[in-house]
């Protein structure tokens, strides 16, 4: 009854929760005049303004951000994996470009099962096997060739000399080289470039990626799909038992989608649609959230932490059931965020009591979390915005190195349903709409998102973490506008998350007090009490009241903000 009076109580209080706020709070991350970029590595973010700087605009900036990230951010920055980008133009003018990976031609719904039907340890995950067709390189060109304003050979320059004169690792770097030293020699051999041993302060130079960059700067996207570099990865893959083609690398395009656009209290909220559930989940979060005063229940509250964790619950729920390549699945985007349909999602919500999300959808399906992935945003000085998600999916993804070429393949084919009820890497467990077929792209939880005030930049905001990428976004959006923090302040605060499956509430470890703790269990929620991880490495900007530009560069990573 408590907390139904509470409620009913914060309800009289009127229009205290209509409008978001998100202007008010003092900034603590670095402030800047006119432009902006916050990526994983300082060299990359460096280099983005180096090119602002020499005239560039922000789609010249993503194209020198996404390689630099490539060159000093291995584990995840990429030329062999694919992304997802939402722009907002200066004028207003909104979209997004999808350059996802797809299933090579020769893929089967099969692939991964053996003769009675079970799933193949580590096939999907490890090895030749496990790539998708890369769509980096498409989707970076297709990006500055529409928008940019710079020739790609003037962008990509400095990133050569980058992979050429080298950078310096850092202690974090150090650390996850050092953990994945064995693997990269038993999928590539005692000889394998990245099987040296790396200390922190050490160089890398990589003179076989700065070589790939070099041709690729000379003649396009073309030299990566058609030319040599082509020639060489077809080779890598079809003389080591792997199934990409030349044709799954000619015929491979990325593509322009129109963006998940919804209002949010006064925002307008701009974000990746399928084949990524970032957009539509976080939608559906939000607008289940949006008739609760979450400001006046208190940041972090136990009623706060209920709500978004009984809003999560019942969008991940969706996701898993309904969500794929709109290509091949029909997704009924407007039934899923229409709000009268998510008033009764919430509807057996109560504040006494969890819910139990087997009594709340289908299947036994459940998502665990990853790192892999990385995140940038960026400000130019005219106004132009875009929000970048990319992935090699794991940790330097399917570690299958390509010496000549100089860099890792992704092994995104994990982010298929390899068989409908079995977990993958990350324990996602998948329908039929995200199954394997030749062509196909699969599902993944990017949420590069833009976020609108009075007509007006506000946001870019976006971060890698597989299945925590989405309710990370949806925190560090909260912690702005309920919760009048700073963009480096949102950034910063601790996060908490829940996926319907497993029916767990994730803390990120010692950020939490036992009181809160207390609460929830009292009520019926399971926490998972094991060595939980970090959650999420958000990289943002905010747009102050004042016209200057506010970063947050997560401090769990070595991530950097730069503007000028
Ligand atoms: N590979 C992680 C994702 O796309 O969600």
């Amino acid at each position: 009854m408590r907390y139904r009076s509470l409620f009913l109580c914060l309800l009289l209080i009127p229009g205290s929760f209509l409008t978001s706020k998100g202007q008010s709070s003092s900034p603590k991350g670095l402030v800047a005049d006119h432009a902006m970029v916050v990526s994983a590595r300082e060299e990359a973010s460096k280099i983005g303004i180096e090119i602002l700087k020499q005239g560039g605009n922000a789609f010249d900036a993503m194209m020198a951000t996404e390689m630099a990230l490539a060159v000093t951010f291995p584990f995840a920055g990429n030329l062999g994996g694919g992304g997802f980008m939402v722009y907002r133009m200066a004028d207003g003018r909104i979209g997004s470009l999808d350059y996802r990976e797809k299933a090579p031609l020769a893929a089967t719904k099969d692939m991964y099962l053996d003769k009675d039907g079970n799933v193949i340890p580590n096939l999907s995950t490890q090895g030749m096997l496990a790539s998708g067709v890369p769509g980096t390189l498409a989707g970076i060109f297709e990006a500055q060739a529409k928008f940019g304003k710079l020739k790609p050979n003037q962008v990509l320059q400095p990133v050569i000399d980058l992979a050429r004169n080298g950078y310096v690792v850092s202690k974090k770097q150090a650390e996850s080289l050092r953990n994945h030293r064995q693997i990269f020699i038993q999928v590539n051999g005692p000889n394998t470039f990245f099987g040296k041993e790396f200390q922190a302060g050490d160089t890398i130079k990589q003179p076989a990626l700065a070589n790939t960059l070099e041709r690729i700067a000379k003649k396009g996207k073309n030299e990566f799909y058609k030319g040599e570099t082509a020639k060489i990865l077809v080779n890598h893959f079809q003389t080591n038992g792997g199934i990409i083609s030349k044709k799954d690398l000619i015929q491979y395009k990325a593509v322009w989608r129109d963006p998940i656009v919804f209002p949010y209290r006064d925002l307008k909220i701009i974000s990746m649609a399928p084949p990524s559930s970032g957009g539509i989940t976080l939608g559906q979060i939000l607008k289940m959230l949006e008739p609760y005063p979450l400001s006046k229940l208190g940041h972090h509250s136990s009623e706060y932490v209920q709500l978004l964790v009984e809003a999560e619950r019942r969008a991940y729920a969706d996701r898993n059931h309904y969500l794929g390549d709109p290509d091949f699945v029909k997704i009924p985007t407007n039934q899923l965020l229409d709000p009268s349909y998510l008033k009764s999602r919430m509807s057996n919500f109560s504040f006494e009591k969890a819910s139990k999300s087997a009594d709340i959808a289908h299947g036994d399906l459940s998502f665990e979390e990853s790192m892999e992935t990385t995140h940038y945003s960026i400000v130019d000085a005219d106004g132009n915005a875009v929000s970048v998600t990319t992935t090699l999916n794991g940790a330097y993804g399917s570690k299958v190195f390509v010496e000549e070429l100089g860099f890792f393949m992704n092994n995104e084919m994990d982010d298929f349903s390899a068989k409908a009820g079995v977990p993958n890497m990350f324990g996602l467990v998948g329908t039929e709409a995200n199954s394997i077929a030749p062509g196909k792209r699969m599902l993944s939880s990017m949420t590069p998102t833009i976020v609108e005030k009075e007509g007006k930049l506000s946001m870019v905001v976006g971060t890698p973490g597989g299945s925590t990428i989405i309710t990370s976004v949806l925190q560090t959006i909260l912690n702005v506008y309920e919760f009048d923090m700073g963009m480096q302040e949102a950034v910063n605060a601790p996060r908490f998350h829940h996926q319907w499956l497993p029916d767990l509430v994730n803390f990120e470890p010692k950020a939490f007090g036992t009181t809160l703790v207390n609460q929830l269990k009292s009520k019926g929620y399971l926490l998972y009490e094991g060595n939980s991880t970090i959650i999420g490495k958000v990289d943002a900007i905010r747009l102050l009241s004042n016209g200057k530009l506010e970063g947050g560069a997560d401090p769990r990573g070595d991530d950097k903000a730069v503007g000028y």
